[in-house]
């Protein structure tokens, strides 16, 4: 009997990598089964506030008893763990292929790029191919253990993160879409939610940030403009989840790392932050 031919080496390294990528996503599914909800907050809109609503919805969940925990996929602008007061920790390797995530502030649960860099100077320089293995491995081996719900912090647009996510999260609960009353953010933001829809994901609901400045006389000004929240609302056949309006000690608290609706309990924003929290909760809990 002859010796059966080899495949070449280059063909080995192929069957080897697309192993890996199996096993990988063997290991995300079950990572995702100890996962209640799984939400991905997304606005194609650079700056609009994602970072901050994805960080404080989780403060407020965390607030309201569950376990959470938050997956910074923003590779290239990383600010959850300075918003959630972890910069600087380092997430523990058990092992190569399981890293326990860092603790932030009322027990949240947080994994991002930006805990495994030098230091806070240093850029990712990756192009798409890179940065969906990359993702790819956080999924995978990260150990959050049981949660209640993960959230997820993209980056602005509809590319790699976002489609990585999407697909290899195949029982995400939903996305939250967030914008700023300006007609200019509402124009991006409209290409989330169809991105979304094309994928069959869910919107859970929009959340309005930078609503209205309140100034101190009690005035109420529209800096960016009005009811883009409630148009999206209405033209989607979504819930309008919050509007959360301007204030300059929201900047401040994500600076320091707190949650700000625990600094500043009786302001305007922090009441809309745990509505919000509130209203998301019990409308996907109601769905089981
Ligand atoms: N309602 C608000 N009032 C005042 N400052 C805010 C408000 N929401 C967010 N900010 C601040 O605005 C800045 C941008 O917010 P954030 O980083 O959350 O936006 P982003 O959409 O995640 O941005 P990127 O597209 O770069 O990821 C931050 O400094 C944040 O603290
Ligand atoms: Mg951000």
């Amino acid at each position: 009997m002859g010796q059966q031919a080899q495949p070449p080496p280059y063909v080995r390294a192929r069957i080897e990598v697309l192993r890996k990528i199996r096993e990988q996503e063997q290991r995300i599914a079950e990572n995702m089964k100890r996962i209640r909800y799984k939400i991905a907050v997304l606005s194609g809109k650079g700056g609009v506030g994602k970072s901050f609503v994805t960080a404080s919805l989780a403060f407020a969940l965390a607030n309201m008893g569950r376990r959470v925990g938050v997956l910074d996929v923003d590779i290239h602008g990383p600010s959850i763990p300075k918003m959630m007061g972890v910069e600087g920790q380092q997430p523990e390797a058990k092992a190569p292929d399981r890293i326990v995530p860092v603790t932030a502030p009322l027990g949240v649960k947080v994994m991002s790029i930006a805990l495994m860099l030098p230091d806070a100077r240093t850029p990712v320089i990756w192009r798409g191919p890179v940065k969906t293995s990359f993702i790819r491995e956080l999924l995978a081996y990260t150990d959050w253990g049981e949660l209640d719900y993960l959230l997820v912090d993209l980056p602005p647009g509809t590319g790699d993160e976002q489609l990585t996510v999407v697909q290899l999260v195949r029982n995400l609960t939903g996305v939250i879409v967030v914008t700023i009353p300006s007609q200019v953010s509402k124009y991006v933001v409209v290409k989330a939610i169809s991105f979304a829809e094309k994928l069959g994901t869910r919107v859970l609901g929009i959340v309005e940030n930078m609503s209205y400045f309140v100034c101190p006389d009690g005035s109420r000004h529209y800096i960016f403009g009005q009811g883009v929240g409630e148009e999206l609302a209405r033209e989607y056949g979504v819930p309008l989840l919050a509007r959360i309006p301007l204030d300059p000690r929201i900047s401040r608290a994500a600076d320091e790392g707190v949650p700000f609706f625990l600094k500043y309990p009786d302001s305007p924003a922090a009441r809309e932050i745990l509505e919000l929290a509130r209203r998301l909760a019990s409308s996907v809990e109601a769905d089981g």
